[in-house]
Protein backbone atom coordinates (compact mmCIF):
# COMPACT_ATOMS: atom_id res chain seq x y z
CA UNK A 1 0.00 0.00 0.00
CA UNK A 2 1.32 3.33 -0.63
CA UNK A 3 2.17 5.09 2.17
CA UNK A 4 -0.10 8.41 1.91
CA UNK A 5 -2.82 6.29 1.79
CA UNK A 6 -1.72 4.31 4.75
CA UNK A 7 -1.27 7.19 6.72
CA UNK A 8 -4.30 8.95 5.35
CA UNK A 9 -6.69 5.83 6.04
CA UNK A 10 -5.12 5.45 9.58
CA UNK A 11 -6.52 9.17 10.36
CA UNK A 12 -9.54 8.56 9.03
CA UNK A 13 -10.34 5.62 10.88
CA UNK A 14 -9.27 6.62 14.48
CA UNK A 15 -11.76 9.74 13.46
CA UNK A 16 -14.38 8.11 12.54
CA UNK A 17 -14.53 4.92 14.90
CA UNK A 18 -15.08 8.24 17.41
CA UNK A 19 -18.06 10.09 15.34
CA UNK A 20 -20.48 8.20 13.28
CA UNK A 21 -20.85 11.24 11.17
CA UNK A 22 -18.78 14.49 9.96
CA UNK A 23 -21.50 15.42 7.92
CA UNK A 24 -20.93 19.11 7.62
CA UNK A 25 -24.00 21.40 5.82
CA UNK A 26 -25.65 24.85 7.02
CA UNK A 27 -25.57 28.60 6.40
CA UNK A 28 -21.89 29.19 7.33
CA UNK A 29 -19.41 28.26 4.58
CA UNK A 30 -16.21 26.30 5.14
CA UNK A 31 -13.13 29.19 4.48
CA UNK A 32 -9.49 27.74 2.48
CA UNK A 33 -6.49 29.24 1.31
CA UNK A 34 -5.43 26.37 -1.33
CA UNK A 35 -8.16 24.05 -2.45
CA UNK A 36 -11.64 22.60 -1.52
CA UNK A 37 -13.62 19.71 -1.90
CA UNK A 38 -17.46 19.66 -1.59
CA UNK A 39 -19.11 16.21 -1.91
CA UNK A 40 -21.97 14.13 -0.91
CA UNK A 41 -20.32 12.36 1.66
CA UNK A 42 -17.86 13.37 4.36
CA UNK A 43 -15.05 10.27 3.68
CA UNK A 44 -14.81 10.84 0.27
CA UNK A 45 -14.57 15.20 0.58
CA UNK A 46 -11.21 14.34 2.35
CA UNK A 47 -10.24 11.69 0.25
CA UNK A 48 -10.31 14.46 -2.75
CA UNK A 49 -8.65 17.09 0.12
CA UNK A 50 -6.18 14.41 0.41
CA UNK A 51 -5.25 13.98 -3.20
CA UNK A 52 -4.72 18.04 -3.34
CA UNK A 53 -2.35 18.41 -0.04
CA UNK A 54 -0.91 15.49 -2.19
CA UNK A 55 -0.59 17.44 -5.14
CA UNK A 56 -2.94 16.23 -6.79
CA UNK A 57 -4.96 18.29 -9.50
CA UNK A 58 -8.26 19.39 -9.21
CA UNK A 59 -9.28 16.44 -11.38
CA UNK A 60 -7.18 13.93 -9.59
CA UNK A 61 -9.24 14.79 -6.88
CA UNK A 62 -12.00 14.85 -8.63
CA UNK A 63 -11.56 11.27 -9.43
CA UNK A 64 -10.48 9.92 -6.07
CA UNK A 65 -13.48 11.51 -4.56
CA UNK A 66 -15.47 9.41 -7.16
CA UNK A 67 -14.33 6.30 -6.68
CA UNK A 68 -14.45 7.16 -2.86
CA UNK A 69 -18.05 8.10 -3.28
CA UNK A 70 -18.81 4.68 -5.10
CA UNK A 71 -17.98 2.82 -1.93
CA UNK A 72 -19.09 5.34 0.94
CA UNK A 73 -22.65 6.13 -0.76
CA UNK A 74 -23.99 3.49 -2.70
CA UNK A 75 -27.42 5.35 -3.32
CA UNK A 76 -25.79 7.79 -6.06
CA UNK A 77 -22.17 7.50 -6.64
CA UNK A 78 -20.80 4.60 -8.76
CA UNK A 79 -18.73 2.42 -11.19
CA UNK A 80 -21.89 0.85 -12.68
CA UNK A 81 -23.71 4.20 -13.79
CA UNK A 82 -22.70 7.53 -15.99
CA UNK A 83 -22.28 11.21 -15.86
CA UNK A 84 -20.91 14.24 -16.74
CA UNK A 85 -18.07 16.66 -15.31
CA UNK A 86 -17.25 20.42 -16.65
CA UNK A 87 -13.46 21.40 -16.42
CA UNK A 88 -12.56 25.32 -16.25
CA UNK A 89 -8.91 25.15 -15.76
CA UNK A 90 -6.85 28.25 -14.13
CA UNK A 91 -5.33 28.82 -17.58
CA UNK A 92 -8.60 29.32 -18.99
CA UNK A 93 -9.23 26.17 -20.68
CA UNK A 94 -12.53 24.64 -20.54
CA UNK A 95 -13.67 21.56 -21.63
CA UNK A 96 -16.61 18.67 -20.77
CA UNK A 97 -16.14 14.95 -20.50
CA UNK A 98 -19.32 13.22 -21.37
CA UNK A 99 -19.52 9.20 -19.82
CA UNK A 100 -23.50 9.12 -19.70
CA UNK A 101 -24.89 5.63 -20.18
CA UNK A 102 -25.61 4.30 -23.60
CA UNK A 103 -28.67 1.64 -24.86
CA UNK A 104 -27.20 -1.58 -25.39
CA UNK A 105 -26.90 -2.41 -28.70
CA UNK A 106 -29.88 -4.77 -28.75
CA UNK A 107 -32.06 -1.98 -27.80
CA UNK A 108 -35.55 -1.31 -29.53
CA UNK A 109 -37.61 1.80 -29.97
CA UNK A 110 -40.57 -0.29 -28.30
CA UNK A 111 -38.17 -3.01 -26.24
CA UNK A 112 -40.47 -2.08 -23.49
CA UNK A 113 -43.83 -2.19 -24.34
CA UNK A 114 -46.72 -4.59 -24.52
CA UNK A 115 -49.13 -5.53 -27.02
CA UNK A 116 -51.43 -2.28 -26.43
CA UNK A 117 -48.05 -0.24 -26.57
CA UNK A 118 -48.13 0.18 -22.73
CA UNK A 119 -44.67 0.00 -20.82
CA UNK A 120 -45.04 -3.70 -19.12
CA UNK A 121 -44.05 -3.90 -15.30
CA UNK A 122 -42.37 -0.61 -14.99
CA UNK A 123 -39.65 -2.52 -17.08
CA UNK A 124 -37.67 0.42 -18.10
CA UNK A 125 -37.24 1.64 -14.47
CA UNK A 126 -37.34 -2.05 -13.04
CA UNK A 127 -35.16 -4.79 -13.39
CA UNK A 128 -32.84 -5.90 -15.63
CA UNK A 129 -33.47 -4.32 -19.10
CA UNK A 130 -33.34 -1.22 -17.40
CA UNK A 131 -29.93 -1.45 -17.11
CA UNK A 132 -28.01 0.84 -19.29
CA UNK A 133 -24.06 0.27 -20.31
CA UNK A 134 -22.03 2.01 -17.59
CA UNK A 135 -20.13 4.60 -18.69
CA UNK A 136 -18.24 6.41 -14.98
CA UNK A 137 -14.92 3.91 -15.23
CA UNK A 138 -14.45 4.97 -19.00
CA UNK A 139 -15.23 8.77 -18.23
CA UNK A 140 -12.91 9.19 -14.98
CA UNK A 141 -10.34 7.48 -16.69
CA UNK A 142 -10.13 9.64 -20.31
CA UNK A 143 -10.15 12.79 -17.98
CA UNK A 144 -7.42 11.21 -15.70
CA UNK A 145 -5.57 11.23 -19.12
CA UNK A 146 -5.96 14.76 -20.07
CA UNK A 147 -5.58 16.04 -16.81
CA UNK A 148 -4.33 13.62 -14.27
CA UNK A 149 -1.04 14.70 -12.24
CA UNK A 150 -1.03 11.96 -9.92
CA UNK A 151 -0.97 7.83 -10.99
CA UNK A 152 -4.28 6.87 -11.53
CA UNK A 153 -3.62 3.82 -8.84
CA UNK A 154 -3.42 6.22 -6.43
CA UNK A 155 -6.25 7.78 -7.08
CA UNK A 156 -8.61 4.32 -7.03
CA UNK A 157 -6.47 3.00 -4.07
CA UNK A 158 -8.20 5.35 -0.90
CA UNK A 159 -11.51 3.63 -2.30
CA UNK A 160 -10.29 0.53 -2.19
CA UNK A 161 -9.23 0.81 1.26
CA UNK A 162 -12.54 2.28 2.49
CA UNK A 163 -14.31 -0.75 0.85
CA UNK A 164 -12.25 -3.25 2.52
CA UNK A 165 -12.57 -1.75 6.21
CA UNK A 166 -15.69 -0.64 6.08
CA UNK A 167 -17.29 2.53 7.37
CA UNK A 168 -20.33 3.83 9.60
CA UNK A 169 -23.37 3.03 7.60
CA UNK A 170 -25.62 6.08 7.55
CA UNK A 171 -29.54 6.11 7.83
CA UNK A 172 -30.10 6.36 4.75
CA UNK A 173 -27.84 2.73 3.70
CA UNK A 174 -30.29 1.55 7.07
CA UNK A 175 -33.38 2.21 4.95
CA UNK A 176 -32.12 0.66 2.03
CA UNK A 177 -30.96 -2.41 4.05
CA UNK A 178 -34.30 -2.62 5.54
CA UNK A 179 -36.01 -2.77 1.73
CA UNK A 180 -33.66 -5.22 0.78
CA UNK A 181 -34.53 -7.80 3.38
CA UNK A 182 -38.01 -7.72 2.39
CA UNK A 183 -36.89 -8.40 -0.73
CA UNK A 184 -33.97 -10.45 -0.02
CA UNK A 185 -36.08 -13.54 -2.50
CA UNK A 186 -35.65 -11.35 -5.58
CA UNK A 187 -32.40 -9.33 -4.83
CA UNK A 188 -30.55 -12.55 -3.58
CA UNK A 189 -26.93 -10.76 -5.14
CA UNK A 190 -27.59 -7.66 -3.15
CA UNK A 191 -28.76 -9.28 0.14
CA UNK A 192 -25.47 -10.48 0.01
CA UNK A 193 -23.73 -6.75 0.47
CA UNK A 194 -26.44 -4.75 1.78
CA UNK A 195 -27.64 -7.26 4.85
CA UNK A 196 -25.69 -7.32 8.04
CA UNK A 197 -26.55 -11.40 7.89
CA UNK A 198 -28.92 -13.33 6.29
CA UNK A 199 -32.01 -12.08 8.47
CA UNK A 200 -30.77 -8.93 9.23
CA UNK A 201 -30.73 -5.41 8.10
CA UNK A 202 -27.59 -2.84 9.02
CA UNK A 203 -28.20 -0.76 12.08
CA UNK A 204 -26.45 3.07 11.67
CA UNK A 205 -23.39 3.35 12.74
CA UNK A 206 -22.42 -0.61 12.04
CA UNK A 207 -19.55 -1.11 9.58
CA UNK A 208 -20.48 -1.95 5.96
CA UNK A 209 -17.48 -3.74 4.45
CA UNK A 210 -17.54 -4.22 0.28
CA UNK A 211 -14.67 -6.88 -0.69
CA UNK A 212 -16.13 -7.79 -4.13
CA UNK A 213 -16.51 -4.22 -4.74
CA UNK A 214 -13.06 -3.02 -3.63
CA UNK A 215 -11.95 -6.33 -6.00
CA UNK A 216 -13.41 -4.73 -8.82
CA UNK A 217 -12.02 -1.29 -7.93
CA UNK A 218 -8.32 -3.05 -7.78
CA UNK A 219 -9.15 -4.38 -11.46
CA UNK A 220 -9.89 -0.71 -12.53
CA UNK A 221 -6.69 0.59 -10.33
CA UNK A 222 -4.37 -1.95 -11.79
CA UNK A 223 -5.81 -2.16 -15.75
CA UNK A 224 -7.62 1.48 -15.65
CA UNK A 225 -10.68 1.58 -18.05
CA UNK A 226 -9.56 -1.62 -19.27
CA UNK A 227 -10.41 -2.69 -15.72
CA UNK A 228 -13.76 -2.59 -16.53
CA UNK A 229 -14.96 -3.32 -19.56
CA UNK A 230 -12.44 -5.43 -20.11
CA UNK A 231 -11.46 -8.88 -18.61
CA UNK A 232 -13.26 -10.19 -15.14
CA UNK A 233 -15.47 -7.44 -14.36
CA UNK A 234 -16.57 -7.61 -18.40
CA UNK A 235 -17.37 -11.03 -17.85
CA UNK A 236 -19.19 -10.86 -14.79
CA UNK A 237 -21.65 -8.36 -16.55
CA UNK A 238 -22.32 -10.23 -19.92
CA UNK A 239 -22.53 -13.46 -17.55
CA UNK A 240 -25.05 -12.13 -15.24
CA UNK A 241 -26.92 -10.40 -17.96
CA UNK A 242 -27.15 -13.67 -19.82
CA UNK A 243 -28.05 -15.66 -17.03
CA UNK A 244 -30.76 -12.78 -16.21
CA UNK A 245 -32.42 -12.41 -19.61
CA UNK A 246 -30.61 -9.21 -19.46
CA UNK A 247 -29.39 -7.60 -23.28
CA UNK A 248 -25.83 -5.88 -22.08
CA UNK A 249 -23.05 -7.80 -23.86
CA UNK A 250 -19.10 -8.35 -23.95
CA UNK A 251 -19.31 -6.02 -27.62
CA UNK A 252 -21.71 -3.30 -25.89
CA UNK A 253 -18.33 -2.86 -23.18
CA UNK A 254 -16.33 -3.05 -25.76
CA UNK A 255 -17.67 -0.38 -27.78
CA UNK A 256 -18.43 1.86 -25.00
CA UNK A 257 -16.53 5.26 -25.21
CA UNK A 258 -16.52 8.21 -23.06
CA UNK A 259 -16.58 11.69 -25.10
CA UNK A 260 -14.95 14.70 -24.77
CA UNK A 261 -17.53 17.47 -25.95
CA UNK A 262 -17.43 21.48 -26.02
CA UNK A 263 -19.43 22.87 -23.41
CA UNK A 264 -22.39 24.68 -23.48
CA UNK A 265 -21.40 28.86 -23.28
CA UNK A 266 -23.46 31.58 -22.52
CA UNK A 267 -23.28 34.69 -20.40
CA UNK A 268 -25.34 36.13 -17.70
CA UNK A 269 -24.71 40.11 -16.07
CA UNK A 270 -21.11 39.88 -16.88
CA UNK A 271 -20.38 36.25 -15.74
CA UNK A 272 -19.84 33.25 -18.33
CA UNK A 273 -21.65 30.20 -17.66
CA UNK A 274 -19.83 27.02 -18.79
CA UNK A 275 -22.36 23.80 -19.18
CA UNK A 276 -22.99 20.44 -20.22
CA UNK A 277 -23.85 19.64 -23.82
CA UNK A 278 -26.80 17.13 -25.25
CA UNK A 279 -26.90 14.18 -23.59
CA UNK A 280 -27.27 16.75 -20.62
CA UNK A 281 -30.48 19.01 -20.74
CA UNK A 282 -28.93 20.92 -17.77
CA UNK A 283 -26.49 23.42 -19.61
CA UNK A 284 -28.99 25.07 -22.65
CA UNK A 285 -31.88 24.90 -19.87
CA UNK A 286 -29.86 26.69 -17.49
CA UNK A 287 -28.59 29.38 -20.45
CA UNK A 288 -32.06 29.40 -21.96
CA UNK A 289 -33.51 30.61 -18.49
CA UNK A 290 -30.79 32.92 -18.05
CA UNK A 291 -30.89 34.66 -21.05
CA UNK A 292 -34.70 34.88 -20.41
CA UNK A 293 -33.98 36.37 -16.67
CA UNK A 294 -31.10 39.08 -17.46
CA UNK A 295 -33.43 41.59 -19.15
CA UNK A 296 -36.24 41.74 -15.27
CA UNK A 297 -34.38 43.57 -12.60
CA UNK A 298 -34.27 40.52 -9.68
CA UNK A 299 -32.07 42.55 -7.35
CA UNK A 300 -34.79 44.92 -7.14
CA UNK A 301 -37.87 42.62 -6.93
CA UNK A 302 -36.47 41.06 -3.50
CA UNK A 303 -35.25 37.63 -3.18
CA UNK A 304 -37.70 34.90 -3.44
CA UNK A 305 -40.74 38.12 -3.99
CA UNK A 306 -43.78 36.60 -5.17
CA UNK A 307 -42.89 39.10 -8.51
CA UNK A 308 -39.22 37.54 -8.97
CA UNK A 309 -41.14 34.12 -8.74
CA UNK A 310 -43.33 34.98 -11.26
CA UNK A 311 -40.48 35.69 -14.06
CA UNK A 312 -38.60 33.18 -13.24
CA UNK A 313 -41.37 30.30 -13.44
CA UNK A 314 -41.87 32.23 -16.84
CA UNK A 315 -38.70 31.48 -18.04
CA UNK A 316 -38.29 27.73 -16.67
CA UNK A 317 -41.96 27.03 -18.10
CA UNK A 318 -40.10 28.27 -21.73
CA UNK A 319 -37.08 26.54 -21.14
CA UNK A 320 -38.29 23.55 -20.12
CA UNK A 321 -41.25 23.39 -22.83
CA UNK A 322 -37.36 23.66 -25.66
CA UNK A 323 -35.75 20.85 -23.68
CA UNK A 324 -39.03 18.98 -23.80
CA UNK A 325 -39.07 19.14 -27.90
CA UNK A 326 -35.78 19.71 -28.88
CA UNK A 327 -32.93 17.65 -26.74
CA UNK A 328 -31.21 14.31 -26.76
CA UNK A 329 -28.39 12.62 -27.57
CA UNK A 330 -26.22 15.15 -30.15
CA UNK A 331 -24.62 12.05 -31.80
CA UNK A 332 -28.23 10.86 -32.99
CA UNK A 333 -29.41 14.61 -33.02
CA UNK A 334 -27.39 16.51 -35.23
CA UNK A 335 -30.14 19.19 -35.84
CA UNK A 336 -30.68 20.25 -31.74
CA UNK A 337 -30.84 24.28 -32.36
CA UNK A 338 -28.41 24.90 -29.98
CA UNK A 339 -27.34 28.05 -31.46
CA UNK A 340 -30.71 29.26 -31.10
CA UNK A 341 -31.85 28.10 -28.04
CA UNK A 342 -29.10 29.82 -26.44
CA UNK A 343 -28.90 33.39 -27.97
CA UNK A 344 -29.89 36.35 -26.13
CA UNK A 345 -31.90 36.90 -29.69
CA UNK A 346 -34.06 33.84 -28.95
CA UNK A 347 -35.08 34.74 -24.92
CA UNK A 348 -36.06 38.29 -26.53
CA UNK A 349 -38.53 36.65 -28.60
CA UNK A 350 -40.19 34.43 -25.81
CA UNK A 351 -39.91 37.73 -23.31
CA UNK A 352 -42.39 39.17 -25.46
CA UNK A 353 -45.05 36.50 -24.30
CA UNK A 354 -44.43 37.22 -20.86
CA UNK A 355 -46.94 39.46 -19.03
CA UNK A 356 -46.32 41.08 -15.36
CA UNK A 357 -49.09 40.68 -13.72
CA UNK A 358 -50.46 37.13 -15.73
CA UNK A 359 -49.30 33.34 -15.47
CA UNK A 360 -48.59 32.30 -19.05
CA UNK A 361 -50.52 28.53 -19.81
CA UNK A 362 -48.47 25.51 -20.79
CA UNK A 363 -49.83 24.34 -24.29
CA UNK A 364 -49.22 20.59 -23.97
CA UNK A 365 -50.31 20.30 -27.89
CA UNK A 366 -47.62 22.27 -29.12
CA UNK A 367 -44.78 19.74 -28.58
CA UNK A 368 -46.66 16.35 -28.96
CA UNK A 369 -48.60 16.73 -25.47
CA UNK A 370 -44.89 15.95 -23.70
CA UNK A 371 -45.12 15.91 -19.73
CA UNK A 372 -43.20 15.42 -16.70
CA UNK A 373 -42.50 11.71 -16.45
CA UNK A 374 -41.08 10.57 -12.71
CA UNK A 375 -37.69 10.98 -12.70
CA UNK A 376 -35.40 10.24 -9.25
CA UNK A 377 -34.28 12.66 -7.21
CA UNK A 378 -30.57 9.91 -6.51
CA UNK A 379 -27.96 11.17 -7.77
CA UNK A 380 -24.59 13.06 -6.61
CA UNK A 381 -22.86 15.86 -7.44
CA UNK A 382 -19.24 17.15 -6.14
CA UNK A 383 -17.27 20.54 -7.16
CA UNK A 384 -13.40 20.09 -6.54
CA UNK A 385 -11.19 23.86 -7.01
CA UNK A 386 -7.01 23.32 -6.60
CA UNK A 387 -4.65 25.87 -5.88
CA UNK A 388 -3.62 26.70 -9.80
CA UNK A 389 -7.49 27.69 -9.78
CA UNK A 390 -8.83 24.47 -11.62
CA UNK A 391 -12.06 23.69 -10.98
CA UNK A 392 -14.22 20.62 -11.44
CA UNK A 393 -18.05 20.24 -11.91
CA UNK A 394 -18.83 16.44 -11.49
CA UNK A 395 -22.58 14.88 -11.21
CA UNK A 396 -23.00 11.00 -11.20
CA UNK A 397 -25.80 8.53 -10.79
CA UNK A 398 -27.40 5.21 -10.78
CA UNK A 399 -31.01 6.65 -11.95
CA UNK A 400 -33.08 6.10 -8.86
CA UNK A 401 -32.09 5.76 -5.32
CA UNK A 402 -29.31 2.55 -5.76
CA UNK A 403 -30.25 2.48 -9.02
CA UNK A 404 -31.44 -0.73 -10.49
CA UNK A 405 -30.90 -2.16 -6.69
CA UNK A 406 -28.87 -5.17 -8.31
CA UNK A 407 -25.73 -5.79 -7.22
CA UNK A 408 -23.88 -7.29 -10.05
CA UNK A 409 -22.86 -11.12 -8.82
CA UNK A 410 -19.29 -11.13 -7.68
CA UNK A 411 -18.74 -7.50 -8.78
CA UNK A 412 -20.05 -5.98 -5.72
CA UNK A 413 -21.32 -2.53 -7.39
CA UNK A 414 -24.85 -1.80 -8.03
CA UNK A 415 -26.00 -1.48 -11.48
CA UNK A 416 -27.73 1.50 -12.75
CA UNK A 417 -31.57 1.69 -13.93
CA UNK A 418 -30.83 4.92 -16.65
CA UNK A 419 -32.89 3.43 -19.62
CA UNK A 420 -36.15 5.21 -17.39
CA UNK A 421 -34.81 8.23 -18.97
CA UNK A 422 -35.56 7.43 -22.65
CA UNK A 423 -39.04 8.72 -23.91
CA UNK A 424 -40.27 4.97 -23.72
CA UNK A 425 -43.43 5.36 -25.78
CA UNK A 426 -42.71 6.79 -28.78
CA UNK A 427 -45.33 9.86 -29.85
CA UNK A 428 -47.35 8.89 -25.89
CA UNK A 429 -48.39 10.98 -23.46
CA UNK A 430 -50.13 10.82 -20.16
CA UNK A 431 -51.23 12.65 -17.60
CA UNK A 432 -48.82 11.22 -14.96
CA UNK A 433 -46.21 12.28 -17.20
CA UNK A 434 -44.23 10.87 -19.76
CA UNK A 435 -42.68 12.46 -23.06
CA UNK A 436 -42.72 11.12 -26.44
CA UNK A 437 -40.62 13.44 -28.50
CA UNK A 438 -38.10 11.87 -31.21
CA UNK A 439 -35.36 13.33 -30.04
CA UNK A 440 -35.21 11.32 -26.56
CA UNK A 441 -36.35 7.83 -28.30
CA UNK A 442 -34.16 4.88 -27.73
CA UNK A 443 -31.80 3.56 -30.27
CA UNK A 444 -28.86 1.25 -30.09
CA UNK A 445 -25.94 3.19 -28.29
CA UNK A 446 -27.73 6.20 -27.75
CA UNK A 447 -27.12 8.13 -24.62
CA UNK A 448 -30.49 8.93 -22.65
CA UNK A 449 -31.62 12.50 -22.04
CA UNK A 450 -30.27 13.62 -18.07
CA UNK A 451 -31.04 16.83 -16.11
CA UNK A 452 -28.03 16.51 -14.85
CA UNK A 453 -26.59 20.32 -14.63
CA UNK A 454 -22.99 20.21 -13.08
CA UNK A 455 -21.62 23.76 -13.98
CA UNK A 456 -19.17 26.51 -14.09
CA UNK A 457 -19.76 30.34 -13.48
CA UNK A 458 -16.56 32.19 -14.24
CA UNK A 459 -15.89 35.76 -14.73
CA UNK A 460 -12.89 37.62 -16.21
CA UNK A 461 -11.29 34.15 -17.36
CA UNK A 462 -11.40 32.38 -14.03
CA UNK A 463 -14.18 30.13 -12.41
CA UNK A 464 -16.20 31.79 -9.48
CA UNK A 465 -18.76 29.41 -8.80
CA UNK A 466 -18.72 25.58 -9.04
CA UNK A 467 -22.05 24.40 -8.71
CA UNK A 468 -24.10 21.25 -9.52
CA UNK A 469 -26.88 18.98 -7.68
CA UNK A 470 -29.01 15.69 -7.24
CA UNK A 471 -32.66 15.98 -8.23
CA UNK A 472 -34.29 14.96 -11.46
CA UNK A 473 -35.71 17.08 -13.64
CA UNK A 474 -35.11 19.74 -10.77
CA UNK A 475 -31.51 19.51 -10.37
CA UNK A 476 -31.76 22.41 -13.51
CA UNK A 477 -33.90 24.70 -11.50
CA UNK A 478 -31.91 24.26 -8.21
CA UNK A 479 -28.54 25.00 -10.55
CA UNK A 480 -29.99 28.13 -11.92
CA UNK A 481 -31.58 29.14 -8.08
CA UNK A 482 -27.92 29.77 -6.87
CA UNK A 483 -26.76 31.09 -9.65
CA UNK A 484 -29.60 33.58 -9.33
CA UNK A 485 -28.53 34.08 -5.15
CA UNK A 486 -25.10 34.39 -5.46
CA UNK A 487 -25.30 36.92 -8.56
CA UNK A 488 -28.17 39.13 -8.20
CA UNK A 489 -28.83 38.52 -4.74
CA UNK A 490 -25.07 38.69 -3.19
CA UNK A 491 -25.56 35.47 -1.28
CA UNK A 492 -22.56 33.61 0.26
CA UNK A 493 -22.38 30.46 -1.34
CA UNK A 494 -23.46 28.69 1.62
CA UNK A 495 -26.79 30.93 2.11
CA UNK A 496 -27.44 30.32 -1.69
CA UNK A 497 -27.46 26.62 -1.39
CA UNK A 498 -29.57 26.94 1.63
CA UNK A 499 -32.06 29.12 0.66
CA UNK A 500 -35.86 27.89 0.01
CA UNK A 501 -36.31 26.96 -3.38
CA UNK A 502 -39.25 26.03 -6.56
CA UNK A 503 -39.45 23.86 -8.92
CA UNK A 504 -41.69 24.26 -12.37
CA UNK A 505 -40.99 21.98 -15.67
CA UNK A 506 -43.93 23.28 -18.08
CA UNK A 507 -45.59 20.25 -17.52
CA UNK A 508 -47.14 19.53 -15.23
CA UNK A 509 -48.08 23.17 -14.99
CA UNK A 510 -47.80 23.79 -11.56
CA UNK A 511 -45.14 24.97 -8.82
CA UNK A 512 -43.64 22.93 -6.58
CA UNK A 513 -42.45 24.55 -3.53
CA UNK A 514 -40.49 23.64 -0.80
CA UNK A 515 -42.87 23.81 2.13
CA UNK A 516 -40.42 25.60 4.72
CA UNK A 517 -39.76 28.27 3.02
CA UNK A 518 -42.07 30.58 1.48
CA UNK A 519 -45.00 32.74 3.23
CA UNK A 520 -48.43 32.25 2.81
CA UNK A 521 -48.65 36.05 1.64
CA UNK A 522 -46.24 35.46 -0.97
CA UNK A 523 -48.20 32.37 -2.01
CA UNK A 524 -51.22 34.62 -2.62
CA UNK A 525 -49.93 37.40 -4.59
CA UNK A 526 -48.37 34.66 -6.66
CA UNK A 527 -51.31 32.53 -7.49
CA UNK A 528 -53.16 35.29 -7.79
CA UNK A 529 -51.12 35.52 -11.03
CA UNK A 530 -52.71 32.28 -12.17
CA UNK A 531 -50.20 30.04 -10.91
CA UNK A 532 -51.36 26.72 -9.32
CA UNK A 533 -48.91 25.42 -6.64
CA UNK A 534 -47.93 22.62 -4.43
CA UNK A 535 -45.48 21.78 -1.41
CA UNK A 536 -42.85 19.53 -1.33
CA UNK A 537 -40.28 18.61 1.52
CA UNK A 538 -37.22 19.35 -0.39
CA UNK A 539 -35.41 19.84 -3.65
CA UNK A 540 -31.63 18.73 -4.74
CA UNK A 541 -28.70 18.71 -2.26
CA UNK A 542 -26.35 21.65 -4.20
CA UNK A 543 -22.89 21.38 -3.57
CA UNK A 544 -20.77 24.20 -4.51
CA UNK A 545 -17.60 26.57 -4.17
CA UNK A 546 -17.05 30.09 -4.59
CA UNK A 547 -13.81 31.50 -5.51
CA UNK A 548 -13.04 34.95 -4.78
CA UNK A 549 -12.48 36.82 -7.85
CA UNK A 550 -10.30 39.57 -6.14
CA UNK A 551 -8.76 37.55 -3.42
CA UNK A 552 -8.59 33.77 -4.83
CA UNK A 553 -10.27 32.51 -1.65
CA UNK A 554 -12.23 29.73 -1.20
CA UNK A 555 -15.60 29.06 0.44
CA UNK A 556 -17.38 26.17 0.43
CA UNK A 557 -20.77 24.51 1.14
CA UNK A 558 -22.19 21.49 0.80
CA UNK A 559 -26.12 21.47 0.96
CA UNK A 560 -27.24 20.82 4.84
CA UNK A 561 -30.49 18.93 2.64
CA UNK A 562 -27.88 15.98 2.02
CA UNK A 563 -27.33 13.30 4.31
CA UNK A 564 -23.68 13.02 4.96
CA UNK A 565 -21.86 16.18 2.58
CA UNK A 566 -19.07 18.03 3.68
CA UNK A 567 -16.83 20.86 2.52
CA UNK A 568 -13.53 19.91 2.96
CA UNK A 569 -10.89 23.12 2.49
CA UNK A 570 -7.28 22.89 3.07
N1 LIG B 1 -31.16 10.14 -13.93
C1 LIG B 1 -31.30 11.50 -13.63
C2 LIG B 1 -30.73 12.38 -14.70
O1 LIG B 1 -29.84 11.96 -15.41
O2 LIG B 1 -31.16 13.49 -14.84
Amino acid sequence: MRTFTRSFLALLFIIFSIFQTQAQGGRIPVSAKKGMVVSSHYLASEVGKEILAKGGTAMDASIATAFALSVTLPAAGNIGGGGFLVYYGGDGETTTFNFREKAPLAATREMYLDENGKVKDNSNHDGILAVGVPGTVAGLYKAHQKFGKLDWADLVQPAIEIAEKGFPVSPHIVGFSNWVLENSDEYKSTAKIFLKDKEAAFEVGDTLIQKDLAESLKRIRDHGADGFYKGKTASLIANYMKANNGIITKKDLEVYEAEEMQPIEGTYRGYDIIGMAPPSSGGVTIVEMLNILEAYDLTEMGHNSAESLHFITEAMRRAYADRAQFLGDLNFNPQVPLERLTSKEYAEDLRKGILAAKASKSDSTNFNKAHAAYESPETTHLSVVDSEGNAVSLTYTLEQSYGSKIVLEGAGFLLNNEMGDFNAIPGYTDSKGRIGTEPNQIEPEKRMLSSMSPTIVAKDGKPVIVIGSPGGRTIINTVLQVILNVVDHKMDIAKAIESPRFHHQWLPDTSYFEDWGFSPDTFKIYTEKGHEIETRETQGRAMGIFIDPVSGELEGAADSRSYDGKAVGY
